[in-house]
């Protein structure tokens, strides 16, 4: 059902689809291995039995109603310590891809949930492989939902459940593709500033106060920016502290 996009130059023009599978990033890591495994490779299923969410956490899908994919990136060019660039790559390109079918305003929640409403609408999982100080294989995988109109959580949409209407996922599918490869392009020519500009001009509670959580203490801060390597800046009462991943939590 998925063809092979027309408009692109090499996201997915190797395209895998696969009816079902544990996870399209593990399917993805063990065909990054193999010489057939040009940049822009694709892997699309339906339906994943195990699919991988961040913090080891698990992403559930409505078998064939989402996109759930991953593409095998070679970003060679790429220094070790910008690595998180790839992440703003990719939340740009879904919220490209969103503002053109929705009026409602996208958020990219660091490090990359695309949020709505505040509710998800699409989660990212990216994983490199580093050899010396490159990256040579980065398996970016994503779920966006599109028909699903019912999730077990309260915080999750879906773009049907925006815009009241059916998306055929095997439209969507290279529209998507065409952002994350103009994305790529622009990280390739080393628009860096441009893209953590616009990364930082759509996230989520930027210079509002909130509560976090940080070795289980909670405290109030203000997110400001991210620092070179991706981490996250809040300012806390006399002093502005960088946070990782594993880090911190938002709380309310
Ligand atoms: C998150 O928000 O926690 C990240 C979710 C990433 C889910 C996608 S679905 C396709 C790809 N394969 C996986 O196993 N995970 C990613």
């Amino acid at each position: 059902m998925y063809k092979i996009p027309a408009k692109t130059l090499f996201m997915g023009k190797n395209l895998v689809f696969v009816p079902d599978c544990h996870s399209t990033n593990t399917l993805a890591l063990q065909i990054s291995h193999q010489s057939s495994a040009i940049e822009g490779t694709l892997i699309i299923t339906d339906y994943q039995t195990a699919g991988k969410g961040q913090r080891g956490n698990v992403w559930e899908a409505e078998p064939g109603m989402n996109l759930t994919f991953s593409l095998i990136l070679k970003p060679n060019f790429l220094a070790i310590n910008k690595q998180f660039f790839l992440n703003i790559v990719i939340c740009l390109a879904l919220k490209d891809y969103l503002k053109d079918k929705t009026t409602d305003i996208i958020y990219i929640k660091w490090p990359n949930d695309i949020l709505v409403h505040e509710k998800k609408i699409s989660g990212v999982l990216i994983e490199n492989q580093l050899q010396g100080s490159k990256i040579i294989n980065s398996i970016v995988g994503i779920g966006l939902n599109i028909n699903q109109k019912h999730f077990n959580s309260f915080s999750a949409t879906s773009l049907a459940n925006l815009t009241d209407s059916v998306f055929d996922l095997a439209v969507e599918l290279p529209i998507l593709l065409g952002f994350i490869e103009s994305r790529y392009l622009q990280l390739r020519k080393g628009k860096y500033e441009m893209l953590m500009n616009g990364y930082l001009e759509a996230l989520f509670r930027r210079h509002e106060k909130h509560t976090f959580s940080h070795d289980d203490n909670l405290f109030e801060g203000i997110i400001q920016d991210l620092d070179p390597s991706g981490k996250l800046r809040i300012k806390m009462k006399d002093e502005i502290r960088s946070f990782g991943i594993k880090e911190i939590k938002y709380i309310v």
